[in-house]
């Protein structure tokens, strides 16, 4: 496995493997590398001859420099996971080789209409800095499929989206959420919970799921839902944060058009903030009170 830190030198590598026709595909990441992101490599392998991961710990996306500057770095630990998981290719550039003439001059990707609700609402232009470096990225690697989470969900709508409207010639996969075995969404932030806030935390995936097979099994008052599914946090010692009904693909409210729902929760656990989401395929006919 190589390990590259040069946009030069990695441009070099891929249009090598284009000339000898391989398949590539890419997996961006912040390291602090986890399960999840090993699920997301060992489906890239699946789709493709060889897999370039990136680590990057982006400050356009961060709001707060206090978070930033918290972000775990685990470099060493990260490239030793991965020599380990058939990677070609590490992609490790230093934020002056990204943004070389600084982060407030750099050009920028906006997704408007997926950006400023929900997560975004509360993370002003956390997305568009999302946005901005996987299109960098992109362009940079230039992959045949790229691969997300789908426990990050508006960001994977916000990929597709950028995709979609900038015609770039890639295909992305969303990969489903890895859980624990008592449902818990693995995410670097469970490392940061008390023994007894973990053992709490799986409440917040069983409310999705008291949610979610509510709705199918046709109530369709969504505002009552929400506030139940409050109420099932409290109840087990949660700080309910937002929940969320939502059109899977726009992200606006259930429409009569909609096949495909998302229930989006995120909710306070001591002094972290989890997030987590369930998808509901559903064909329940539409009904006012539907609307959230
Ligand atoms: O999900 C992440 O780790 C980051 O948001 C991403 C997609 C690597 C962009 O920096």
């Amino acid at each position: 496995m190589q390990v590259i830190a040069e946009i030069a030198s990695v441009r070099d590598q891929i249009l090598q493997w284009r000339h000898e026709g391989q398949r590539i595909a890419f997996v961006p990441t912040m390291g602090h590398l986890h399960d999840g992101h090993l699920a997301l490599i060992k489906k890239a392998l699946e789709n493709a001859n060889v897999v370039v991961v990136s680590i990057f710990v982006n400050p356009m996306q961060f709001n707060n420099p206090d978070d930033l500057a918290a972000y775990p770095r685990t470099i060493d630990e990260d490239i030793s996971k991965l020599n380990m998981e058939g990677v070609a290719v590490v992609f490790t550039p230093s934020i002056d080789i990204m943004y070389p003439q600084g982060i407030d001059n750099h050009v920028f990707v906006s997704v408007p209409s997926l950006s400023n609700i929900l997560e975004g609402a509360s993370r002003p232009n956390h997305f568009n800095g999302v946005a901005t470096i996987i299109s960098k990225l992109f362009n940079i690697i230039q992959p045949d499929v790229a691969l997300f989470g789908e426990k990050d969900f508006q960001q994977l709508a916000v990929i597709n989206k950028m995709v979609f409207d900038l015609a770039l010639p890639i295909s992305i996969i969303g990969v489903q959420t890895v859980r624990e075995m008592d449902g818990l969404a693995i995410s670097s932030r469970n490392s940061r919970l008390t023994v007894d806030e973990r053992q709490r935390a799986p409440v917040l995936a069983k409310t999705l799921r008291w949610i979610s097979s509510q709705m199918r099994s046709g109530r369709n008052n969504y505002s009552e839902l929400v506030l139940d599914g409050n109420d099932q946090l409290r109840a087990a010692g949660l700080e309910p944060d937002a929940i969320f009904i939502r059109d899977a693909i726009t992200l606006q409210p259930v429409t009569d058009q909609t096949t495909k729902a998302v229930i989006l929760a995120s909710t306070i656990l001591g002094q972290v903030r989890l997030i987590d989401n369930l998808i509901v395929e559903y064909t329940i006919p539409m009904t006012d009170d539907k609307k959230e």
